[in-house]
C-alpha cells in the first residue's frame, strides 16, 4: 500500500526503514525521500513507528540506520 503519494513509497518501504534503524519520522524521511512535501503521509508514518516500537522495542530508541548516521555525521 502506498503511504506517500508525493514520493511514491509504500508501507513496506517504511517498515524496511524502521527495521533498518530509522527511529523517528524525520529519520524515515531522510532515509526514503529527504523530507515530506505535502505532509499528508506523516501521521501514517508516525503511526507505523509507534506500532513498530511497541512490537519490537518496548518503546525504547533504536540506533540510527546507516544512511541517517552518515547524513548526521556529515551535518
Ligand atoms: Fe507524502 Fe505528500 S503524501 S509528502
Amino acid at each position: 500500500m502506498y503511504v506517500c503519494l508525493c514520493h511514491g513509497f509504500t508501507d513496506r518501504d517504511v517498515r524496511g526503514a524502521i527495521s533498518g534503524g530509522c527511529h523517528s519520522v524525520a529519520a524515515v524521511y531522510r532515509h526514503l525521500a529527504d523530507r515530506p512535501q505535502c505532509g499528508k503521509c506523516v501521521p501514517e508514518v508516525r503511526g507505523m513507528l509507534s506500532e513498530q516500537r511497541r512490537a519490537n522495542h518496548g518503546g525504547g530508541a533504536c540506533a540510527p540506520c546507516a544512511s541517517v548516521a552518515q547524513a548526521e555525521s556529515q551535518a
